[in-house]
């Protein structure tokens, strides 16, 4: 074969998947979300990370959290209810003792979950994160209760919500993209107040607050009565927010909720997103997110997609 005729084959080989996020370019839009892929390492073995866009660690906290008692997942019609209540290693611990690996494996592209209880809390994970080579982006939890302010969650009051992402974004050595609480009643208010602060991305949807009661024993299925709950039962809700805060700012958002296949992830670009992640169906089957991704390009192909950059805010009206 001559070189031209091997540019060609290169060329065809199908369509451009890559996306860009605050600047940071992904092979794919197919992300692993936070709190379902652990620290990445512990999926070396099961899919490639040259094949996904990227992954989101567990959420990391400035020192290291035991978590609510159990039980504290229980399954759904339509998903799951948790309330892992955090827990981690903390952040020190991840830098020291999971960096190091994910440096070494070809294509991890790690996006580190950061969150606090206080704001000062998430300037400390972030300080200790800023001198940690290897971290490409900081995804902001602002579903988190702030307990200098009794407990209001910091993503469900404007006010709260800027001041946490100007302190945090004004420190940070990476891009800050602020996952939103979907507990609100105007996701467009808390995505403008983001972005207004600094963020210069946005994920949602975070888990919606639910709960579950066993009618046998007349007690909440989770130990902690209340719990978040995600999958396939949230996925309209989810597009609807992704839609509405895509209306409202111009910073990339990645979209997220309910997401099982390459089909649930072209609906969220559509509305609006520029990548996507996946969480709870990484429960069902540990390499779905790299599945979605696969599935999104043969499904780019079989739509003459070229870019699938180009499907973002689609929607046809
Ligand atoms: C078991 C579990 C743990 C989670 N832990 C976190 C977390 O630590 N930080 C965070 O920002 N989101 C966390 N999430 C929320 C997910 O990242 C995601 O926003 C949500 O589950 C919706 O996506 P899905 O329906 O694809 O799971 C968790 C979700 C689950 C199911």
């Amino acid at each position: 074969m001559g070189e031209d005729a091997a540019k060609v084959g290169k060329v065809a080989k199908g369509p451009d998947m890559r996306v860009t996020v605050c600047g940071v370019e992904l092979a794919s839009p197919v992300i692993a979300a936070s709190g379902t892929f652990g620290y990445g390492v512990e999926f070396e073995e099961i899919l490639s990370f040259e094949r996904i866009g990227a992954f989101v660690t567990k959420g990391l906290s400035r020192e290291a959290m035991a978590g609510n008692p159990t039980p504290r997942i229980i399954e759904t019609a339509s998903g799951m209810m948790n309330a892992i209540g955090l827990q981690n290693m903390g952040v020190k611990a991840f830098v020291e003792g999971k960096m190091p690996r994910l440096r070494e494996i070809a294509g991890a592209v790690v996006i580190a979950n950061v969150f606090g209880f206080t704001v000062e809390d998430c300037l400390e994970v972030i300080r200790v994160l800023n001198d940690a080579p290897g971290i490409s982006l900081y995804e902001l939890n602002a579903s988190c209760p702030n307990t200098a302010h009794g407990g209001m969650v910091f993503g469900t009051d404007p006010t709260l919500l800027g001041n946490l992402v100007g302190k945090c974004a004004k420190l940070a050595a990476r891009p800050v993209v602020v996952k939103l609480s979907p507990n609100v009643t105007s996701i467009a208010l808390m995505a403008r107040t983001a972005a207004g602060a600094g963020a210069q991305g946005l994920s949602l949807v975070n888990t919606f607050l639910s709960m579950a009661i066993d009618p046998e024993t007349r007690r909440p299925r989770i130990a902690n009565v209340t719990a978040g709950l995600s999958g396939p039962g949230i996925k309209p809700i989810a597009v609807r927010m992704v839609y509405e805060a895509a209306q409202a700012v111009r910073i990339p958002i990645l979209g997220m909720g309910g997401i099982l296949n390459a089909s649930d992830a072209v609906e969220f670009m559509l509305a609006g997103a520029t990548a996507v992640q996946v969480g709870t169906a990484s429960y069902a089957d540990p390499r779905a997110v790299e599945n979605i991704a696969n599935g999104l390009r043969r499904w780019c192909e079989k739509h003459s997609v070229g870019k699938v950059s180009s499907l973002t805010g689609g929607v046809v009206l």
